[in-house]
């Protein structure tokens, strides 16, 4: 049988990423379509989350679907010793596809080889976090009105920001350039370099974060530093205010450029900037919702057309 994991974006072809780009459209046109009527979607987080938790439950709640699940391991028979494979077993009885967020890099890949049923990776250490970058890629595509021949900066902890690895994954189908600005410390590690060097994706490192800098960026990505990957916590104090952005970097800013940020944001982006139009992070996430109805639809086996035909 066909295995409908969503593990890594690598998978996808630039086909599939805009035929996800128009279903989430399709979504975002009319998010209450019950066409996932009596099924269960399980959620199950390992991880603290909230919007990618949150919005993969309100999606399967606006598509008709039952939402079972744990939002804090400590509460489920893990803490017994039960095994992610036997939890996997376990869970696949009672839904139809599991979503779920782990801390462990692989956790999702493994999940996927135990799993009878489709396993949606809502993160898994510092590897990837697929369902963040269709997301990302929607909201670019709508801000932008194109994927092609855009300049990305990337900024922040590069080291282990795993929706920054699973965006430039995904982009490699649509010719961009990246900027990488980061310390030392956090930078984006060598294995995502020689990715970007084997499939011909032009990147350029920085330290420096100033307005020139940034003067000629489509899309301004901020992250967060990830205290929570750190073993040695006065490196992450020694880092995590490194790189501001502030109101008065933006006044060379293209007209069009967009800041976006998965969040949730700590000290990385000046509320200031919240009311000004380069502001879109909080429009981004709220494209989780219609980027994650179109993937559980898809893992599914739920077509576009279906979608479009459906009147419930
Ligand atoms: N962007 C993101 O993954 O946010 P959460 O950790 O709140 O799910």
């Amino acid at each position: 049988m066909e295995n409908r994991s969503l593990v890594t974006i690598a998978n996808y072809t630039k086909e599939k990423l805009l035929y996800l780009i128009e279903m989430a459209h399709e979504f975002e046109l009319n998010p209450n379509r019950k066409i996932l009527d009596g099924k269960v979607v399980a959620t199950l987080f390992f991880e603290p989350s909230t919007r990618t938790r949150l919005s993969f439950e309100t999606a399967s709640n606006r598509l008709g679907a039952r939402v079972i699940g744990f939002a804090d391991p400590k509460v489920t028979s893990g803490t017994k010793g039960e095994t992610l494979k036997d939890t996997i077993m376990m869970v696949s009885n009672y839904a139809d596809i599991i979503v779920m967020r782990h801390y462990l890099e692989g956790a999702a890949q493994y999940a996927s080889e135990v799993s009878p049923i489709p396993i949606l990776n809502a993160g898994d250490g510092a590897n990837q976090h697929p369902s963040q970058t269709m997301l990302d890629l929607y909201t670019i595509y709508q801000t932008q009105g194109t994927l092609e021949g855009l300049n990305i900066y990337l900024v922040g902890d590069l080291k282990y920001g795993r929706t920054v690895h699973s965006l430039l994954t995904a982009m490699r189908h649509f010719n961009p350039t990246f900027h990488f600005i980061a310390p030392d410390e956090l930078a984006m590690p060598q294995y995502y370099k020689m990715y970007c060097e084997k499939n011909g994706i032009k990147y350029v490192e920085h330290q420096d974060f100033d307005s020139h800098t940034i003067a000629d960026a489509d899309i301004l990505y901020m992250t967060r530093v990830q205290r929570e990957r750190f073993t040695d916590l006065m490196e992450y104090e020694r880092v995590k205010d490194r790189y501001l952005l502030k109101k008065d970097m933006l006044f060379r800013a293209r007209a069009n450029m967009k800041i976006l940020h998965p969040l949730p944001r700590v000290n990385e982006i000046e509320y200031s900037i919240d009311d000004t139009p380069y502001a879109y992070y909080f429009q981004q996430a709220r494209n989780g919702l219609f980027a994650r109805e179109a993937l559980i639809c898809d893992a599914l086996g739920i077509t576009l057309e279906d979608i479009r035909n459906n009147n419930k």
